[in-house]
């Protein structure tokens, strides 16, 4: 056989580097922003990628409401056929009795864990909550008010991300949310409500199923407008149509009135369930892209995906507002996106401003929805 000279020898060696380089270049190209190897599809949300660490951080507070949220991420474990791995509760709280309640959680379940943050003299330090994220991790961060998570919106979540290492943060397209209930009324996902100002309430039982309530009765020109007072303890009714109840007024305002307002939460709410009732939560999203571009503007972050190693190198925060950070200052910073997930839904249900609606009963057919469907209350 003819030996190779040095010029053929490194000919060749150049020829199978390139061919190697490019089909290095061609795998890679078809697992699109796989960090874990894994191939996935868009739709393919009965397989989570192996290998992938989905950990839930949920900022603890309140009993009342993580009791709910409690039982949704129950199901959302691995063990019960979920995507999460573990789920983090960050202590936000020194009220005693929530206290016990979170370390009755945390006995009760191995895959909780507990993470207190210090306080740094300017309030309880929430940017410490990030300081412990672990490398290449994927991060559902859920408020403990989240009151209703749709069966796919954590996979989604995952996926979404994973599939858009461009974007930032994807968020779950929420209910009660400051920019979506805007675009949730121009996609005719909102319901007409009105409270039962003149109706008779005394034989009316709280119930999540709406076609159990008396229809709305009054007169006919009755129109009621987020600026109007009213009596939070009056319980809402389905009414005839929607140009007569508050939403129909909702703005796309991170500082709007969908964020002060309580009868807009609340007939978002009670929209929600009726949607529930009536298979029809594809209105949040049908004829929509698969992301909600926030361009910008402020978020909500009760329910959002991102990954640790898109945040650590950019810690501390500049202050304590992690919601600005997150979805103004950061994405600006880095000229990433702040996405919504359309088909990815989930409730939240209050803002501190909307106290009101912890006067109404709309918690309570949260609550009694959750206990139908095997939540022990
Ligand atoms: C912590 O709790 C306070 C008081 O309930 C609340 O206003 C605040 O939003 C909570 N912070 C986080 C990050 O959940
Ligand atoms: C409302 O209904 C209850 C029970 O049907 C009745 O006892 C009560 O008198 C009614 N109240 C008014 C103001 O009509």
């Amino acid at each position: 056989m003819r030996k190779l000279g040095i010029p053929q020898l490194l000919a060749w060696t150049a020829i199978l580097l390139t061919s190697f380089c490019l089909i290095r270049l061609l795998i890679q190209q078809r697992r699109p922003g796989s960090a874990w190897g894994a191939p996935y599809l868009a739709d393919a949300f009965t397989e989570k990628p192996p290998g992938l660490i989905v950990r839930g951080l949920v900022f603890y507070g309140r009993r009342d409401r993580a009791e709910i949220l409690q039982c949704y991420l129950e199901r959302n474990l691995v063990d019960q056929g979920g995507w999460l791995d573990e789920v983090i509760w960050v202590l936000n709280t020194t009220v005693d009795s929530d206290i016990t309640y979170l370390q009755q959680l945390l006995a009760s379940e191995p895959r909780y864990r507990l993470q207190e943050v210090r306080s740094d003299g300017l309030g309880i330090g929430f940017h410490h909550a990030y300081d412990g994220l672990a490398p290449s991790s994927l991060y559902i961060k859920i408020d403990d008010d989240v009151v209703w998570i749709g069966e796919d919106t954590i996979s989604r979540l995952v996926l979404a991300k994973l599939n858009h290492p461009e974007h930032l943060i994807v968020s779950a397209n929420t209910i009660d949310s400051p920019l979506m209930s805007k675009i949730h009324l121009d996609r005719g996902a909102h319901r007409p409500y009105l409270p039962a100002v003149f109706q008779n309430t005394t034989d009316i039982t709280t119930t999540w199923d709406y076609t159990e309530y008396p229809r709305w009765d009054g007169p006919s020109d009755y129109r009621l407008t987020w600026m109007d007072w009213v009596d939070p303890s009056v319980p809402w009714l389905p009414a005839a149509d929607i140009a007569s109840t508050p939403i129909v007024d909702v703005e796309y305002d991170p500082w709007g009135n969908a964020l002060t307002d309580w009868k807009l939460g609340c007939q978002a709410h009670l929209s929600l369930l009726q949607n529930i009732r009536d298979d029809t939560l594809s209105a949040y999203y049908h004829d929509a892209e698969e992301f909600h571009y926030t361009d910008g503007k402020r978020l909500s972050i009760n329910f959002i995906a991102f990954l640790s190693d898109d945040i650590l190198p950019h810690l501390p925060f500049e202050d304590d507002d992690d919601e600005l950070w997150l979805t103004v200052s950061l994405p600006a910073k880095l000229s990433k996106q702040v996405v919504v997930e359309n088909r990815a839904l989930a409730a939240h249900f209050s803002f501190s401003y909307q106290h009101h609606l912890e006067k109404t009963d709309a918690l309570a057919r949260y609550k009694q929805y959750a206990k139908l469907h095997g939540c022990e209350l």
